[in-house]
């Protein structure tokens, strides 16, 4: 911990609702895994964001829980990093509240994410979703955050925290590090099992769509029975084939082969074959990290201590550069 200060701060939040997933694995877990030792990492479960649409509260309770156990899990270290539960840190609510008052209206209105969540739900869209990318702004401003792993789905929420911050510095002097998009170059993008188009999502409202991380083998097995492919015969990553061609990343991804590797052993055998094989390799997978999440999450006290420690840390981080912009806005300081 004592050399954290030299490192570049990088930060990725995850909302808890859905299940986590294997394209959360894949696309962003497994990475900030091997990035902990490098940068000084902070990693919100961003609850503040789960209820800008509604939750089942005691759903939302269980699922940080377990969130925060499969980080673990998949090798997360709770000490090295910083992990902790977003509403835990009242500053991320207090900074999000200011930068609402440096953003425009025509600015959130642009964001591709809220028009389309706003247009799959019309009725009673709240402020809180309209102004969900502010409050992003928020978590990333608050640490000094140099990096922010983003999908393609978050680059414009990442622009436009870079914006909120050159125009609170072009005022105010240096308050804020301006953070860069961290793309890895490792991994194919997983996509849904049923519509292999569309991005795999952890929060889908078909959850034959995705792979659980706690999936059992059985429904492993079932999920990717159902999966999508086409009329051909031999696997093969081909982007003419996406049903087929995603069952080849995953396969890729829990066993490490090359798609070139996948193809041959494959090749003229069979979907069916291909997808037995698929499904039993994901289980191989799976159920050691299974293993471990149960141990994690049976010990609900260490848990807590664990997120006591990574809200104390946070907030101890946030507090200075909160009370900067205090002083730098002319608010008093606290007496
Ligand atoms: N909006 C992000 C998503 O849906 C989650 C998120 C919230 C986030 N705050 C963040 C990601 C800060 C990176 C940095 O994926």
């Amino acid at each position: 911990m004592g050399d954290r200060k030299q490192k570049p701060v990088l930060l990725s939040g995850i909302q808890p609702s859905g299940n986590l997933m294997v394209g959360n694995y894949f696309g962003a877990i497994k990475n900030w895994v091997t990035l902990q030792g490098q940068y000084d990492c902070l990693f919100p479960l961003v609850d503040l964001h789960a209820i800008t649409v509604r939750q089942n509260p005691a759903e939302l309770r269980a699922r940080c829980y377990d969130f925060l156990a499969l980080y673990i899990a998949c090798g997360i270290d709770p000490d090295q990093n910083t992990v902790f539960v977003q509403s835990h840190v009242p500053a991320h609510a207090q900074l999000a509240w200011i930068l609402n008052c440096f953003t425009y209206m025509g600015e959130l209105n642009r964001m591709h994410q809220f028009k389309e969540k706003a247009s799959r739900s019309e009725q009673n869209i709240s402020a809180g979703l309209f102004d969900y990318p502010v409050l992003m702004a928020a978590d990333i401003l608050l640490y000094d955050t140099k990096l922010v792993p983003v999908g393609d789905d978050q680059k414009q929420h990442l622009e436009l925290t870079r914006d909120l911050a050159s125009r609170f510095n072009a005022r105010y002097g240096d308050v804020f590090t301006i953070p860069e998009p961290f793309v890895p170059d490792v991994g194919g993008r997983i996509m849904s099992l049923q519509e292999p188009l569309k991005k795999m999502s952890k929060s889908d409202t078909d959850p034959n769509n995705y792979i659980a991380l706690l999936d059992d083998a059985d429904t492993v097995r079932r999920k990717i029975k159902r999966a999508v492919t086409d009329s051909g015969c031999s696997a093969a990553y081909d982007e003419s084939r996406p049903g087929i061609a995603n069952l080849v990343v995953i396969l890729s991804c829990v066993t490490g082969e090359s798609y070139g590797a996948i193809e041959e052993r494959f090749a003229g055998k069979g979907y069916r074959r291909f997808k037995q094989e698929l499904a039993d390799a994901v289980t191989a997978f799976l159920k050691p990290l299974q293993k471990r999440y149960r141990a994690i999450r049976g010990d609900e006290k260490a848990m807590e201590t664990m997120l006591r420690h990574g809200a104390e840390q946070a907030r101890d981080r946030a507090r200075p550069m909160l009370e900067n912009i205090h002083n730098v806005l002319g608010f008093i300081p606290e007496i």
